[in-house]
C-alpha cells in the first residue's frame, strides 16, 4: 500500500490525552486532545485507568477531528499512530484502533516515536524549523539533547541520569502541595515568589566539567528534588504562615535551578555543533521563562524554535506530520506492527564510545 499524498490521521494515546488530528501538507485540519482528569486525585498517571479512559474516548476523539476538519473517513490518505515510548496499555488501544481502521479503509498505517513527533511539532508551525539543529527534549519521561544534522539523524549529546525534568517538576509541586501536573503549577507559583531566597543544587554543572567529560551534555534531576524535599522539611518545622510564604520562593528557585541547568547544556551543545538553530520539545517546552532564557542566549544571530503550548504537550498533530513525512518517504507499517513501551529512539547515534548505546 503506498502513501499517494493528502490528508494523515493521527492518533496519539501514549500518555493520559486521547488525542487525534488530521494534518495535510503541514496544515492541521483538525485537532482534539482531551486530557484526562481522572488521575489529578492520585497525583500521576495510573496507566490501568488511561488504557480504559483511551478506549472510551477514542472513538469520539477521532470523530469530532474529522467533523472539524469536514473530512470523510474515505477521504484520508494514511494513519500514523504513537508505538511507544509510553504506556503500553495506553499505546496499545491507540495502536490497535488505528490498525483496524487502516485496514478497514485500504491506506497505509505508519508507527512513530513519540519524542521524535514532539520535534515534528515544530515543523507544523515554522516551515524553516529544518535540520541542522540542536534539539531540547523534555518531557514528563525524557530529556534529550540532540543534534540532527538531517531528519532520521539524531547525535545524542546528553540525556538525564535518572529523573527526567518534567517528573522532577512534578514530584517537586506534589512536595510544595501544588496540584498535577506541576509543571504549570510550578511556574505560576513561581511569578510570585524570588529565586535565591533558598538556594538548591544546580547538579552535573560544576566548574570542573570540560568538553569531552561523559558529563558535559547529561543532566541529573534527582538531586535536585531530593534537596527541594529537604528543604520543605525544613521550613515545615517553622509556623504554618512561614510555610505559605515560602511556597513561592522554595518555587522559584527551583524553577531557576532547571532553566539554569537546562540553558548551559543547550549552549555546549550549540558552541560544540557551531550549530545555532535550537528546536524545543514536550510538555516543559511549555516553560515561559525557560523559553525566554533561551532565546536570549541565542541572540543575535541564533534562534529559537518551539511549539505553541497546545502543540508542545501531547497531541496527534506531531504524529500526524511525522507519519506525513515517513510516508511520504515512502515507508509503511504491516498489521504485525507493535507497542514498545521502550521504543529506541529512530536514528538515533552517538559520537562518542560510552554513549553507543540507544536510548
Ligand atoms: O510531553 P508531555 O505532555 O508528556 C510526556 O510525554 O511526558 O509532558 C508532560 C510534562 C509534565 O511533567 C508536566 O508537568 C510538564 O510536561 N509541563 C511543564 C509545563 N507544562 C507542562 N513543565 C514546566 N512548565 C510548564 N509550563
Ligand atoms: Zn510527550
Amino acid at each position: 500500500m503506498r502513501f499517494r499524498g493528502g490528508p494523515v490521521l493521527g492518533i496519539e494515546s501514549s500518555c493520559d490525552e486521547t488525542s487525534a488530528a488530521i494534518v495535510s501538507d503541514r496544515r492541521v485540519l483538525g485537532h482534539v486532545i482531551l486530557s484526562q482528569d481522572a488521575h489529578a486525585v492520585f497525583g500521576g498517571v495510573v496507566p490501568e485507568i488511561a488504557a480504559r479512559q483511551h478506549l472510551v474516548h477514542i472513538d469520539e476523539v477521532v470523530a469530532q477531528a474529522l467533523d472539524e476538519a469536514r473530512i470523510r473517513p474515505a477521504e484520508l490518505t494514511g494513519v500514523g499512530v504513537t508505538a511507544g515510548p509510553g504506556l503500553v496499555g495506553a499505546l496499545l488501544v491507540g495502536l490497535n484502533w488505528a490498525k483496524g481502521f487502516g485496514y478497514a479503509l485500504s491506506i497505509p498505517v505508519i508507527g512513530v516515536h513519540h519524542m521524535e513527533a514532539h520535534l515534528f511539532a515544530n515543523s507544523l508551525e515554522s516551515h524553516d524549523a529544518t535540520p541542522p539543529f540542536v534539539a531540547l527534549l523534555i518531557s514528563g519521561g525524557h530529556t534529550l539533547l540532540l543534534h540532527a544534522p538531517a531528519w532520521g539523524r539524531y547525535e545524542l549529546l546528553g540525556s538525564t541520569r535518572d529523573d527526567a525534568v518534567g517528573e522532577a517538576f512534578d514530584k517537586v509541586a506534589r512536595r510544595i502541595g501544588l496540584g498535577f501536573p506541576g509543571g504549570p503549577e510550578i511556574e505560576r507559583l513561581a511569578r510570585k515568589g524570588d529565586a535565591g531566597t533558598y538556594s538548591l543544587p544546580r547538579r552535573m554543572l560544576s566548574g570542573r566539567d570540560a568538553p569531552g567529560d561523559p558529563a558535559w551534555f547529561d543532566f541529573s534531576f534527582s538531586g535536585l528534588k531530593t534537596a527541594a524535599s529537604r528543604l520543605m522539611a525544613a521550613i515545615e518545622k517553622g509556623d504554618e504562615k512561614d510555610i505559605d510564604a515560602a511556597r513561592p520562593h522554595v518555587a522559584a528557585e527551583f524553577q531557576e535551578a532547571v532553566i539554569e541547568v537546562l540553558t548551559a547544556k543547550t549552549m555546549r551543545a550549540v558552541e560544540h555543533t557551531g550549530c545555532r538553530r535550537v528546536l524545543l520539545g514536550g510538555g516543559v517546552a511549555r516553560n515561559g521563562p525557560l523559553r525566554e532564557r533561551l532565546a536570549a542566549c541565542l541572540e543575535p544571530d541564533g534562534r529559537l524554535f518551539a511549539p505553541s503550548p497546545r502543540l508542545s504537550t501531547d497531541n496527534a498533530a506531531m504524529v500526524a506530520r511525522l507519519a506525513e513525512h515517513r510516508l511520504a518517504g515512502g515507508e509503511v507499517d504491516g498489521l504485525d506492527l507493535n507497542a514498545d513501551p521502550r521504543l529506541p529512539f529512530p536514528g538515533l547515534f552517538s559520537s562518542t564510545p560510552d554513549r553507543s548505546e540507544a536510548r
